[in-house]
């Protein structure tokens, strides 16, 4: 059950990624629940359009998580927060003996740096009881074919999270969502035909025969937000892709 005083009506949630996908899902979800949602991404003109289409009260807080600089001041004027979620991160994937270290780094840079100084800059501000979730991903467990890297940063970002757990308690609790695979902005850039058969291929091995939705992933986020003895936790929500069926080659 839900408590009243743990409902996230009137708390502050800065989503990081809230511009698609699903940390647009989570603002989305947020709001009608009543929160104050500032979203954040690169785009300005996508963060605007994201949030005209919520309810509520959604502000557009344009930032680039890898400028260090650029983090500090855009933390400094987001005011009091109470719940921070970095679902913001770009992918690099190729064989490991071809894909260029510098596209490597460039990830680590997004997906683990990224997060790694945006908390750090928003946690002066965070209130005690409000919590970071940030995001992995299925592949530091169950690793992919060409997605060495990927694998990687998601297995630092979760023992990032761990860590901070134990650092940042008793005030502030901190969790990860690992996502299986969703359908979301992520896949934009592929032909129509090979995103559909690489989410038909890949939801015929899982459990439950099908990929995920945004909203999915948002609602353990919710969770995650409002739980209140639950910190260190990477939360695996995936259609079943911790067992999933041995992919073929
Ligand atoms: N979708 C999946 O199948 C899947 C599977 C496993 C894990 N995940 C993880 O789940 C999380 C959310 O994924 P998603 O599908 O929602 O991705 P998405 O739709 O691509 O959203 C990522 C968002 O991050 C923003 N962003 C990227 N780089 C940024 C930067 N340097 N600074 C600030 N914002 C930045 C992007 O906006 P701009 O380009 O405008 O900055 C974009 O709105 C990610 O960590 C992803 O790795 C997703």
């Amino acid at each position: 059950m839900i408590l009243p005083q743990h409902t996230l009506a009137d708390s502050h949630i800065v989503v990081v990624g809230g511009g698609s996908g699903i940390g647009r899902a989570v603002a989305g979800a947020a709001s009608t629940l009543g929160a104050r949602v500032t979203i954040a991404g690169r785009t300005a003109a996508k963060l605007e359009a994201a949030a005209s289409q919520m309810e509520g009260a959604v502000a557009a807080a344009p930032v680039d998580m890898t400028d260090e600089g650029a983090v500090a001041v855009w933390a400094a004027a987001l005011g009091p927060v109470d719940h921070l979620v970095i679902s913001a991160s770009s992918a690099a994937h190729g064989p490991f003996g071809v894909l260029e270290t510098g596209k490597v780094r460039a990830m680590f840079d997004a997906k683990f740096f990224g997060p790694y100084v945006t908390a750090r800059a928003v946690l002066p501000r965070i209130a005690k009881g409000g919590s970071i979730t940030f995001f992995s991903g299925v592949l530091s467990r169950r690793p992919g074919l060409n997605c060495s890297g990927l694998g990687a940063v998601n297995g630092a970002v979760e023992a990032l999270t761990r860590a901070l757990s134990l650092e940042l308690g008793p005030d502030i609790r901190v969790n990860c969502v690992s996502p299986g695979m969703v359908r979301s902005e992520a896949y934009a850039h592929l032909a129509p035909e090979m995103r559909d058969q690489m989410y038909r291929s890949t939801g015929d091995s899982l459990p439950l025969r099908r990929v995920g939705e945004v909203g999915e992933i948002a609602e353990a986020v919710l969770f995650l937000m409002t739980g209140t003895y639950t910190s260190g936790v990477v939360l695996d929500i995936d259609g079943g892709h911790m067992v999933r069926q041995y992919a073929t080659r």
